[in-house]
């Protein structure tokens, strides 16, 4: 224990990212070994942050002199133990773009000839108005060594590039879902070593996808939403080993032309007519004479942003589990496991023009075909034309909700394979116990994540939806946060939250703002805007997150309408708490009930970023919304207005009952759940087990947890779920019954925060004061490893003839309130701690 290491370095919560942007970039690191006693930071020789007055820091901001585009900057972080050793952690990262010369191109839409091949590809153009994905390519020539290359690429749509033939980067979907009007997203991808000498080919297709594809359930706006047809821009900046540079852009002088890929949809599938292939497009040596001058669209550099986040990848491949012939020439492949992906299919040599069809579902019927209707129009449709030889076929610009696809037009399909695509944020949390069928709902609940983190967090992967749902977002956030780092992913989602932000103050119900989604805000959706940045910074101990001006902005939209300090005004389409199973929660109780907490996080916040005077108003009026709430709602035996589960457990978690009021309550919140099961929706699920056993009532949390008849998490992993359906017991119009929505998946943050009672202080940020308080229930054991901001965390916990054995492992700088379940207390350091009880209270 005597030595010290930094490990996991990051930049802006990346690691090694390249087009880095701001000026003041985090960078952060996590600790293993002893506790530092002193730690410098040192970017370059550019600047040294000076020995840090906290040793036990796990981020600064680079506070040196201006970082130029486009450079590499070398940074290490060296600590210094009690016993005199010190150690050296090394890490880099890149700045992005500053100026852009590059023109914006594409192809021009009215040229492009509809050559679709007949039937289905005629009815995707006439029914969906579609167009091929166009294919631009720029041949140049390199006469000297190249030391480093840069592409630097985005589309107004999705793109995808090649450099001689090559693939360059490994993104999906890029440049990702922003509300375009304000800000798109550019990719830095390092192509050095893609380059030759003499001739080289810079070849891109691009689709629609969000930008000019369908997206959304409203029929009145079901695509076009941003534009109406994809553009590219990109610049490859090359460096000579003399050190010139030059510059490679998209201009007039590219071609293009369409290829094999005669429509691509996000909601609606993709189509390949191999037979119009252009074949060798993407090399050096190929003729474009015959292909036409791209049009020139403009040079609009202002919302070029770099991307903040790793992008959507393909993660990994599950096979087919089990093909079932369902007809002379098709299948039913079940992959076993609800997803979100494409599906990958290996095909014969065929007779030319034979078309291979691929559906998705998320569930089969009685008869074991697909049951489509919960896609509603999201097609979900991908095609093949054959062109005779065999081939490997992976649609590249759209991705489906699916555990099952049926392939027809093959009497025998080759290989199947389900891709696995997700946003790829680093996994950070295990957790395992005695109970099997928790288990699975653990790993329920991380298939949902998984399926829902694309590019931004969606309600669904499924249906024509699959929108940035704030409410959503917010009650999983805790789970998410346990599960992967996903600092950079909140981080880029934010932007879009406060890009949606109104004038007024308002925060939308989705993110990106996309036509045609009720717009205003409601109680409990809205409110994300706040409540996320508050558990970022907490988790994450970034204070960058905690944009106080936009999240006053949004509790004093709501003070304004609603002076008397009871929400009823400006409530947007309220969906109180949403598919709630039981009575329905008094919408002005829940209202304001959000707007307190919203007020008392932002209180918080400016605090954080010594806002005295913010503080103390924003505090002033989080006390007044109480007062008001108590007067409103609350009676003088803490009785609730509604008398519902979730009144409780919003006034409970949000600290909104006088002293005398809280035992009444949380025993009246208990009496509700043992009489009817859980009756909350999606904004009371999150605080129901958490709730729970803050009260004392660990043994009921663990009777939820373990209830199987519906409504209940157990009743869906009994009943075959593979992820966390959006209703509690499955069934619903097929309009609204997901089988792939994480809201209620939002119960495993209590996972590893109750049952392994892995927690922090109320005042601690980024697991400096870790609470460690296991709640064992019935269980005989639980294990959960968390790799913090601050360094990993375990419990391991065991019940054992001989009494209860718990091993903590607490992370360097950090300190622990290890609660035992004989009702000892004690108070440890960093390292790692085991604990023995002969009996339990
Ligand atoms: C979505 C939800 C969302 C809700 C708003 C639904 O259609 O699927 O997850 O939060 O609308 O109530």
């Amino acid at each position: 224990m005597g030595s010290v290491r930094a490990y996991g370095l990051s930049c802006d919560h990346r690691t090694t990212p390249l087009g880095v942007s701001g000026a003041t970039p985090r960078l952060s690191w996590r600790l293993a070994g002893a506790d530092p006693v002193a730690c410098l930071v040192e970017v370059d020789g550019l600047w040294s942050s000076g020995e840090l007055a906290d040793p036990a820091a796990i981020g600064v901001r680079y506070a040196g002199p201006p970082l130029r585009p486009r450079t590499r900057y070398d940074w290490r972080v060296t600590l210094r133990a009690a016993d005199g050793t010190t150690s050296t952690a090394r890490s880099w990262f890149e700045t992005g773009q500053d100026r852009w010369t590059a023109a914006w191109i594409a192809a021009d839409p009215d040229a492009v000839e509809h050559v679709d091949p007949p039937t289905d590809g005629e009815w995707a153009l006439r029914d969906h108005g579609l167009l091929p994905c166009p294919q631009l390519r720029r041949s140049f020539t390199i006469g000297a060594p190249v030391t480093a290359a840069r592409l630097h690429i985005s589309a107004k749509g999705l793109y995808e590039a090649a450099i001689n033939g090559t693939r360059a980067g490994d993104a999906q979907l890029a440049p990702g879902w922003t509300d375009y009007r304000h800000r798109l997203q550019y990719q830095t991808l390092d192509v050095t070593s893609l380059l030759t000498g003499g001739e080289n080919v810079l070849a891109v297709t691009l689709a629609d996808g969000w930008w000019s594809g369908f997206a959304g359930f409203d029929p009145r706006r079901p695509g076009y939403h941003y534009g109406r047809f994809p553009e590219l821009i990109a610049e490859l900046h090359l460096t000579f080993a003399d050190g010139t540079t030059r510059v490679v852009g998209t201009d007039a002088a590219w071609r293009t032309a369409p290829g094999h890929v005669r429509h691509a949809d996000l909601l609606k599938g993709e189509c390949h007519d191999l037979r119009s292939a252009t074949p060798g497009w993407e090399l050096p040596g190929f003729d474009d004479s015959g292909w036409r001058p791209v049009l020139v669209t403009g040079h609009d550099h202002g919302t070029l942003v770099p991307s903040p986040d790793e992008p959507v990848r393909a993660v990994t491949r599950l096979p087919a589990v089990t093909l079932t012939r369902t007809g002379p020439d098709s299948h039913v492949a079940d992959f076993g496991q609800n997803l979100a992906g494409r599906v990958r299919l290996a095909l014969p040599e065929l007779p030319p023009g034979t078309r291979v069809t691929i559906r998705h579902a998320e569930t089969l019927d009685a008869q074991g075909r697909l049951d489509t209707a919960n896609l509603r129009t999201a097609d979900a449709t991908d095609t093949i034309v054959s062109a005779g030889p065999a081939t490997v076929f992976e649609p590249a610009f759209t991705y489906h909700g699916f555990r099952y696809a049926e392939i027809t037009g093959l009497p025998r399909p080759g290989d199947v394979e389900a891709v696995v695509l997700h946003s790829d944020t680093p996994w950070t949390g295990t957790f395992t116990c005695s109970d099997p069928e928790i288990e699975q709902l653990r790993r329920n609940i991380e298939w949902g994540q998984r399926g829902n983190f694309v590019s931004v967090p969606t309600d669904c992967p499924q249906r024509d939806e699959r929108l940035g749902w704030l409410a959503d977002a917010q009650v999983f956030l805790p789970t998410a946060c346990f599960n992967a780092d996903v600092a950079a992913f909140f981080a880029k989602w934010l932007r879009d939250v406060r890009d949606a932000q109104t004038p007024e103050g308002g925060f939308p119900n989705v993110a990106p703002r996309i036509s045609g989604v009720a717009e205003e805000g409601a109680p409990g959706w809205a409110d994300a805007g706040v409540i996320i940045p508050w558990h970022l910074y907490r988790t994450y101990g970034d204070a960058g997150f905690l944009d106080v001006d936009s999240m006053a902005a949004w509790v004093d939209f709501v003070h304004r309408n609603n002076p008397d300090l009871i929400w009823r005004f400006r409530t947007g389409p309220h969906y109180a708490d949403w598919l709630a199973p039981g009575p329905a929660t008094p919408r002005e109780l829940l209202a304001t009930a959000f707007f307190h907490h919203s007020a008392d996080l932002t209180a918080r916040a400016a605090l954080v970023h010594g806002r005295i005077r913010d503080a103390e108003r924003l505090r002033a009026l989080a006390d007044d919304i109480r007062d008001a709430f108590i007067k409103t709602f609350v009676s003088a035996t803490g009785r609730l207005t509604g008398d519902t589960q979730t009144g409780y457990l919003l006034a409970l978690a949000f600290g909104l009952l006088p002293g005398d009021r809280i035992a009444p309550a949380a025993r009246r919140l208990a009496e509700l759940v043992e009489e009817h099961g859980p009756q909350t929706g999606f904004l009371g699920v999150s605080l129901l087990c958490p709730v729970l056993s803050a009260h004392g009532r660990a043994d009921l949390a663990h009777t939820l947890l373990r209830r199987t008849a519906p409504p209940s998490w157990l009743y869906q992993v009994r009943n075959g779920a593979t992820t966390i359906w959006e209703r509690w017991d499955g069934r619903g119009a097929p309009s609204m019954n997901s089988f792939n929505h994480y809201a209620f998946g939002s119960i495993g943050a209590w996972l590893y925060g109750g049952v392994a009672g892995i927690g922090q202080a109320p005042g601690s940020v980024a697991y400096r004061e870790l609470v460690i308080r296991p709640l064992p229930g019935d269980l005989t054991w639980a294990r959960a490893e968390y790799e913090s901001a601050r360094g990993r965390i375990a419990v391991s916990w065991e019940r054992r003839d001989d009494g209860f054995h718990l091993d903590v492992t607490v992370p360097p700088g950090a300190t622990a309130t290890v609660h035992l379940p004989d009702g000892q207390t004690r108070q440890v350091p960093s390292g790692d701690h085991h604990f023995s009880t002969t009996e339990e209270s």
